[in-house]
């Protein structure tokens, strides 16, 4: 299959950007802190396709529920990291049995691991501290403070150690995820710098540090893993060395954003007095679940132009085509503002042309609604070919799991 041929509106993930962003991190990683573990965060994009790569390529799973925990389980991952305040109870001892590494959130997990009588296991605590009055203005959750871990500041911490050292089972690491606003390199700096403070303040014995994810990838002008790593390594080597605590990573957008982007294909132009509005069969729920952002990477494919059937070209616009002063995009949806973004002063779009958005592969297919389309397809891109790696999805698909046996 050619790009030509894909049917849109679709996913594409290229292979080789996805590697190359993998083989960047463990690099960064070798040589900065050469006893890691890269764990990928399942929640960012779940696609199985993309999880059966990050397992090739050596990394783990990064889970934060029972269903991402069963999945990891049922593609065959060996290494699992579960993290989060929604673990469920039977999977929860499953993972201390099985040997995975498993970060405590709350209390209801120290209880049921008092009730389970497991002694023979090994935890981390995940660390709640003021990471705002460290990097002001930085976090995503600012003054209001983050929700997840022990508290370091009201001695929640202290606390849950204690309690793990009454119950005879062994701390044997901290987890530190933050996510930020800003995805500053000062960020990890500060996280690192808290794991030696903690480290020395309790005179733990640390076999892991978790350092979690929410790292920029792929981007211009933006940290990418190295910057990242080397300031980790800075801060840790005041309190850890490499031969005795290991490094946990658990990157999930700076891995799958990159490589990622969305095809749609312009369906109709209709005039209006407010102007020109170009519809097409993408939508802003399919790059922007959230709509939280104020732009989108995009490439514009006119129809007709050189490379147009190979995907090639970057925003070639036909002579004869007159530019407009303005054509708003607008999405699928029944939604007034599924509208995506003006242009201005471009050549005029037609039905065929399509619009590729890139970067668009984390937090998006795991948040796509089924809202008037159902899933789009999904491929994977290698040397110009295409292979389907999700179909679409139509009324079969939706029924199968809804209505079983039933229709
Ligand atoms: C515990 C944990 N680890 C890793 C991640 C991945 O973050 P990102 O996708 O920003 O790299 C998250 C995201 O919220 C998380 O909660």
């Amino acid at each position: 299959m050619n790009w030509n041929e894909l049917q849109t509106p679709c996913y594409i993930i290229h292979k080789k950007e996805l590697d190359a962003g993998i083989a960047l991190l463990q690099a960064a990683l070798e040589e900065n802190w050469n006893h890691y573990t890269a764990g990928y965060s399942f929640k960012t994009n779940a696609l199985p396709w993309a999880l059966l790569q990050m397992k090739e390529a050596g990394l783990c799973a990064e889970v934060v529920s029972e269903d991402e925990y069963d999945l990891a389980v049922y593609l065959g991952f060996s290494k699992i990291i579960y993290n989060g305040p929604v673990k469920g109870k039977r999977t929860f001892l499953h993972a201390l049995r099985s040997g995975a590494i498993v970060n405590l959130d709350a209390g209801r997990e120290l209880d049921w691991l008092e009730e389970s009588g497991l002694r023979d296991v090994t935890v981390g605590l995940r660390v709640n501290f003021d990471l705002e009055a460290e990097c002001p203005g930085e976090t995503s959750s600012g003054r209001d403070g983050g929700r997840f871990g022990f508290s370091y500041e009201t001695g929640g911490l202290r606390d849950a150690m204690e309690r793990l050292d009454k119950m005879g089972v062994k701390l044997s690491g901290l987890h530190l995820h933050a996510s930020s606003k800003t995805r500053s390199v000062n960020i990890y700096r500060a996280l690192a710098r808290k794991a030696v403070q903690i480290s020395r303040e309790y005179r733990l014995s640390l076999s892991y540090v978790d350092i979690g994810g929410g790292y920029f990838g792929g981007m211009d002008n933006k940290p990418k893993f190295p910057d990242y790593m080397r300031a980790i390594r800075e801060e840790l080597l005041a309190g850890f060395t490499p031969a005795q605590t290991m490094l946990i990573v658990e990157p999930g957008t700076s891995l799958i954003t990159p490589p990622v982007e969305y095809v749609s294909t312009v369906v109709d132009c209709k005039d209006t007095h407010a102007g020109r509005f170009v519809v097409t069969d993408g939508s802003r729920s399919d790059i922007d679940p959230l709509h939280g952002k104020r732009s989108y990477f995009h490439k514009i494919r006119y129809g007709g132009t050189p490379g147009w059937a190979a995907g090639d070209g970057d925003d070639i616009c036909p002579p004869e085509r007159t530019p407009m002063e303005k054509q708003v995009i607008c999405g699928f949806t029944c939604m007034e503002n599924d509208r995506l973004f003006v242009m201005e002063n471009k050549a005029q779009l037609r039905p065929g042309d399509r619009i590729v958005y890139q970067k668009v592969g984390g937090y998006t297919m795991c948040l796509t609604p089924l809202f008037i389309r159902y899933f789009p397809a999904v491929y994977a891109e290698e040397n110009g070919a295409y292979t389907c790696v999700r179909e679409h999805w139509g009324p079969e698909e939706y029924v199968a799991k809804s209505l079983p046996g039933n229709i």
